[in-house]
């Protein structure tokens, strides 16, 4: 698969999208008997949700695959902000598992509750539950997940999911699945349009130390794959 996939805009990258996901899913459950994909909040793959349940509503046994919140914004569980919420008025008609964080709560209550619901997933050799499939967002200063540059977010844990505090981008709290869990991915997908997020990309792609590429080397470097698929308007100038 190539590593950057550029895209007309993001109703083709959505579909394009879904459909490499599916078959993702479809080899991991084939091969383990059961499927992880973590999914990214903000808007960017909204139409990728839409387009999976379009298009791939009976592609497979969805009973077998466990959807999981990679991120969630402390507040009301059906609140404008809740990553979950969003997603699941498009994705709710699908028969998966979904674990999701109580996020009408502490951070630290939200991401210590969440750990626990993690903690039962099928580990992989990192020790750390293998995530088949993680859809990643990005924002224009290289953040993914609640994961934010120099901040304490990117602070090794012991655990999977990290309390937010002070996050640039509002609201202020949240909880994350952090860099340690990122080791479990298998197959990421980075989903990213606008030109606002053209420089990121192009110095992600390439490598540094901003959250995106940090998680990028990580999955790498545990045999995952990284994928990059942008609109024209994101794609790298070279
Ligand atoms: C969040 C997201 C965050 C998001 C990026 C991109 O909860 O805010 O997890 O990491 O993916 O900020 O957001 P857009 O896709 O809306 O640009």
């Amino acid at each position: 698969m190539k590593k950057v996939q550029v895209f007309a805009d993001k109703t083709e990258l959505g579909e394009a999208a879904a459909k490499q996901s599916v078959k993702i899913l479809k080899d991991a459950v084939a091969r383990n008997g059961y499927a992880v994909w973590v999914l990214a909040g903000g808007s960017t793959p909204l139409p990728g949700y839409q387009a999976v349940v379009d298009k791939y509503a009976d592609a497979l046994d969805w009973t077998k695959v466990t959807l999981v919140m990679g991120d969630e914004r402390i507040g009301p569980n059906d609140g404008p902000d809740n990553n979950w919420h969003a997603i699941d008025k498009i994705i709710g008609k699908i028969h998966a598992t979904k674990v999701f964080p109580n996020a009408d709560q502490s951070a630290e209550d939200a991401a210590e509750e969440y750990e626990v619901q993690l903690s039962v997933l099928p580990k992989g050799d990192a020790g750390v539950p293998r995530l088949d499939l993680v859809w990643l967002g990005i924002g224009p200063d290289g953040h993914t997940l609640s994961l934010f540059p120099n901040h304490a977010s990117l602070l090794p844990s012991g655990g999977l999911v990290t309390a937010v505090h002070d996050s640039p981008k509002p609201p202020a709290d949240r909880i994350t699945l952090n860099l340690r869990a990122m080791q479990g991915a298998e197959h990421v997908m980075v989903l990213a349009t606008g030109k606002d997020k053209q420089k990121i990309i192009a110095q992600a792609v390439k490598g540094n130390n901003l959250p995106i590429a940090l998680v990028a080397r990580i999955v790498e470097t545990h045999e995952g794959s990284v994928t990059w698929l942008v609109d024209k308007s994101a794609a790298p100038a070279d």
